[in-house]
């Protein structure tokens, strides 16, 4: 860890399908925010992974929930932020339930699924409802929810009592109490607006809450599909150790711009390719390329 008691941040221009360089059972945390099935921003990514329709993109993300199982150590935790989906298709308007899908296809690659946390943002638009107005029976619940899924991979840990890293980790009372409550509405979206679009990012205030309570100081925290990097400043600042995997070269370029922007430190596990972008401070270049230019969309 630097000296001024941030840790490192180690990213890779990868696919979360595949995460070359980061070692079996050697993250104690994943918290990260995949691209959501059946949003339409999303469409052109899962297209360039190699899938159309809802049972595709959730076979592409199984993928990615079956990689980050093997490099997360025994008890470690995955945290998946996702929302659910509504869309029309073949004419008929319905719900896509990503979260649901996601525990089926989580508990199947053998990770046990923990009681997980409605996301509810609190809104400035309270009166967008969808449907037909004040007449039943075809109006629609506003869908204003995400979820933190929540899955252990394998018993739980364990620590040497008086363990100096758990007691420097400890949470209060308080916050024990707002934290480990099933419904937080006490968090704002994130700002969504980036040059190239809509970044689909989470909150830091999201992500400190999560690896404060699911992580030690200097444990190594694990975001498979960074973004613009959330997780990791979030964990550095926290002194955890971070590793960011993302896939969209573009968005790859800022990270890494964003990461010595900030200063931080980022060990090489291997030698960076010649074909990766050039101002990376480490990784290689994904297995597939997004296409057509559609990938840096968000939802
Ligand atoms: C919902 S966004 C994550 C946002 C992030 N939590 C943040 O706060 O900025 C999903 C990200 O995953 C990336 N992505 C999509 N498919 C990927 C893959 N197979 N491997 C790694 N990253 C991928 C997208 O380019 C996008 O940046």
């Amino acid at each position: 860890m630097p000296s001024d008691g941030r840790g490192s941040v180690r990213l890779f221009w990868g696919d979360a399908r595949q995460l070359d360089g980061v070692p079996d059972r050697s993250v104690h945390l994943i918290v990260t925010s995949p691209p959501y099935p059946m949003i339409p921003q999303w469409d052109g990514v899962f297209r360039a992974l190699g899938a159309t329709d809802y049972d595709g993109m959730h076979a592409v993300l199984a993928d990615a929930w079956a990689e980050a199982k093997r490099v997360l150590v025994p008890g470690g935790l995955l945290a998946v932020v996702i929302g659910d989906a509504l869309r029309r298709l073949d004419g008929e308007f319905r719900l896509w339930p990503n979260h649901a899908t996601t525990i089926v296809a989580a508990e199947r690659l053998g990770l046990r699924p923990l009681p997980y946390v409605l996301w509810k943002k609190p809104t400035n638009r309270p009166n967008a409802f969808l449907g037909s107005g004040f007449l039943p029976p075809n109006a629609y619940v506003t869908l204003d929810c995400e979820y933190v899924l929540l899955f252990r991979s394998g018993p739980l840990r364990r620590f040497a009592a008086h363990d100096p890293a758990r007691a420097a980790s400890r949470f209060s009372r308080a916050e024990r109490d707002r934290w480990f409550s099933q419904v937080w509405d006490d968090i704002r979206g994130a700002p969504q607006r980036t040059p190239a679009g809509r970044s689909g990012a989470f909150p830091p205030a999201l992500a400190d809450r999560l690896i404060r309570m699911f992580s030690v100081t200097g444990e190594t925290v694990l975001d498979p599909f960074a973004g613009t990097g959330t997780t990791l400043w979030c964990a550095a600042g926290l002194g955890r150790d971070a590793i960011g995997v993302e896939w969209d070269e573009a968005i790859f370029r800022r990270l890494a711009r964003t990461a010595r922007a900030g200063g931080f430190l980022t060990p090489r596990p291997t030698r960076p390719d010649a074909t990766a972008p050039r101002d990376a401070p480490g990784g290689r270049p994904p297995p597939r390329r997004p296409g057509g230019g559609t990938a840096a969309r968000s939802r």
